[in-house]
């Protein structure tokens, strides 16, 4: 497991207008880039080559970490001029590839505990063409299910459904032998999960189920949420090494009376005033935060304004924005400049 593909060209619609500016896998959790957190991960299980499949905003990854050199990978960019998909992506990076052995192939907008290690062992032994990490949630109805046989072996990938047979799902990190690779046609969008894999199982996906730590980092919710996971320790990043603080504040001026709490990220810059209260959020570089204003469980992005005494509660605010005092912000809102 020396080569990885890291997925990360989707446009991240579901956080905008986070991602308006900025790609998903590059906003930070607790002040590092998710990508970061995932190629540090790839490393630590002995992965040396990654191939980004990239699309959306592709220039910035590059712009961001180069040939790798800071992170002591050797990282390649396959650029998508018009986004192919999850199985188109992976087609177009596996041109790439120049190694051997199985390819670690992971979404970019995941942070998971589970060990490659195993995952590439199970991979191994089974002598499956693919294995799949599963997870398994509360209630799989929101998901496509993967059941299992006996022996670990996939036996169908089920769409959306009232009753799911089983609580696990695809957790989005694959081992694929090379060939499989090779099988999917270049230049067609096609997506791994709703076209690849249901063929895939006709021959041997195994399956590799953990119930470490595992989150979808989808909407500014999760994003929040796995912000202040590994802030708190409890989610394991190799990029911080566990922290187990209550909040990280790099260069931030807090003023005395305010109140940060919950694992929430301040980026540098960032100004809180006496009084405010800062809770379960992430909250990047020079943003203002008046005067007994209250942030809670949310993703405010750069250069805002928060006047004094505003109250915001699950919510997305884009760079940029100006939130004068007196306004009424409802709940759950995405707010852009
Ligand atoms: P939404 O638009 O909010 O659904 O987010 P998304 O665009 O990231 O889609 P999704 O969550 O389904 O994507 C899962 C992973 O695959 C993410 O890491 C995406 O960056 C990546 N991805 C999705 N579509 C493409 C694509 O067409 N090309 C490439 N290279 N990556 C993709």
């Amino acid at each position: 497991m020396s080569e990885a593909i890291l997925l990360v060209g989707g446009q991240g619609t579901r956080l905008r207008p986070l991602t308006d500016s900025m790609p998903k896998p590059l906003l930070p959790l607790a002040g590092i880039a998710c990508t970061t957190h995932q190629l540090l991960k790839a490393k630590a299980a002995g992965v040396t080559r990654v191939v980004l499949a990239t699309s959306y905003l592709a220039d910035v990854f590059e712009a961001q970490y180069g040939a790798g050199e800071e992170l002591g990978l050797e990282l390649v960019y396959a650029v998508e001029k018009e986004p192919l998909g999850t199985g188109g992506a992976i087609a177009n990076a596996g041109q790439f590839l120049n190694g051997n052995g199985p390819v670690l192939i992971f979404n970019g907008d995941v942070i998971s505990n589970h060990s490659l290690e195993d995952q590439y062992r199970v991979h191994e032994e089974s002598g499956a063409i693919a294995t799949l990490h599963l997870t398994p949630v509360e209630d799989a109805r929101a998901y496509g299910c993967v059941p299992l046989d006996e022996k670990g072996r996939v036996t169908a990938f089920l769409e959306k459904m009232d009753n799911p047979v089983t609580n696990l799902i695809n957790a989005g990190c694959y081992l694929f032998d090379r060939s499989v690779i090779e099988g999917i046609g270049l230049n067609t969008v096609i997506s791994v999960e709703r076209e690849i894999f249901p063929e895939l199982v006709k021959r041997h996906v195994q399956g590799y189920i953990s119930n470490e730590y595992w989150i979808d980092l989808g909407t500014p919710e999760a994003f929040t949420r796995a912000s202040a996971d590994i802030i708190s320790g409890r989610a394991f990043s190799p990029a911080l090494g566990q922290l187990n603080l209550e909040f990280l504040a790099d260069g931030a001026d807090v003023a005395p009376g305010a109140a940060i709490t919950g694992g929430t990220f301040l980026d540098k810059g960032v100004k809180i005033d006496a009084g405010a209260l800062v809770h379960h959020s992430v909250v990047l570089a020079d943003t203002y935060v008046g005067e007994s204003a209250k942030v809670e469980n949310s993703f405010v992005g750069r250069g805002v304004r928060i006047g004094a005494g505003v109250r915001l509660k699950n919510v997305a605010i884009g760079d940029g924005v100006v939130l004068s005092e007196g306004v009424e912000v409802p709940e759950g809102a995405r707010i852009s400049a």
